[in-house]
């Protein structure tokens, strides 16, 4: 397999070469998106996983079992990773397809398509110090240095995946060109779970009774989660993820960055979002500094 190396990008982006051939990465540029699809885009660490896990939970009306059984990247694949095409030819019922691929590179891809796209975006602050931590257990991604460190680099978008502002930008200023759009932000999957999970059934068009509303959200809360092997990573070998170095499944909660930025940081943070997001029609809305 043609796995990219450390150095090697793709449209100049960085992907860990564990997961990414340059094979995966064209498949997934030149995709052909079926109406039935389901696609989730997210920069990492904006809460992919749990939206992973409240599709499959509304698609089977709250019943667990499939949540419960078949580990998320087997039910809900990224399409930029090696694997995708073999579990795609496997699946049955609507696809659930994941992705961190930002916008452009998707735009023709998506060009036409009826496929519901949901977008999940999560304040810069808390991805960047739950990216922070993911770097240091996930072991095909390089070693983050000290927060500041990892910040500067992070605000550059010289991180793998890119820049979360363009991927913030691109996705949001293109949601009128996709034809069934939803942005969701993982602040109000926080704040009103239930709502959030009503939110994506109505979107999907699967409406859940009350009692099956109350299902998905007790299985997708994030205790819930945490303990579900299916979704908490503890599958992956210890050699991709080092699981004595801090849990996927964090604290999952909004605003930890105060725990971790300084003060100079945050106005750091503060006037690179003024000037790169400029277009307040953009922003969403979530817990302000
Ligand atoms: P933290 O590191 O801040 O805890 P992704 O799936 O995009 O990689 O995002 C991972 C982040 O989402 C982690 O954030 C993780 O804890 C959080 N997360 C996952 N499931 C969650 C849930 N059910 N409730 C709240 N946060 C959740």
């Amino acid at each position: 397999m043609d796995r990219l190396d450390v150095t090697e990008t793709f449209h100049s982006i960085m992907f860990p070469g564990h997961m990414h051939t340059k094979d995966s990465l064209n498949y997934a540029t030149n995709f052909k998106f079926q109406d039935t699809d389901i696609v989730i885009a997210t920069y990492p660490k904006s809460g992919t996983t749990w939206m992973q896990e409240i599709i499959t939970l509304v698609l089977r009306k709250g019943d667990p079992t499939i949540a419960q059984t078949q580990p998320n990247w087997a039910r809900a694949p990224w399409l930029e990773q090696y694997y995708c095409a073999d579990v795609l030819k496997a699946s049955t019922g609507p696809r659930i397809i994941t992705t961190h691929l930002p916008y452009h590179l998707l735009a023709l891809a998506l060009q036409h398509s009826k496929a519901k796209v949901i977008y999940v975006a999560r304040n810069l602050k808390d991805v960047s110090v739950s990216y922070y931590h993911f770097h240091k257990m996930a072991n095909f991604l390089p070693n983050p240095g000290t927060f500041s460190d990892f910040l500067n680099e992070f605000l550059k978008g010289a991180v793998h995946y890119g820049s979360w502002f363009d991927h913030v930008k691109g996705w949001t200023s293109h949601a009128k060109d996709i034809q069934n759009f939803l942005d969701v932000t993982y602040e109000e999957m926080c704040q009103d779970l239930h709502g959030a999970v009503q939110k994506v059934s109505c979107f999907l068009q699967c409406p859940l009774t009350e009692d099956e509303l109350n299902l998905a959200q007790k299985h997708c809360s994030f205790n819930s989660m945490k303990e579900n092997v299916m979704v908490n990573y503890t599958l992956i070998p210890q050699k991709i993820m080092d699981h004595s170095q801090g849990k996927f499944m964090r604290k999952g909660q909004v605003g930890d960055w105060k725990n971790t930025f300084t003060k100079d940081q945050s106005r750091l943070v503060d006037d690179v979002y003024t000037s790169q997001m400029p277009d307040s029609s953009l922003l969403f809305k979530w817990e302000c500094p």
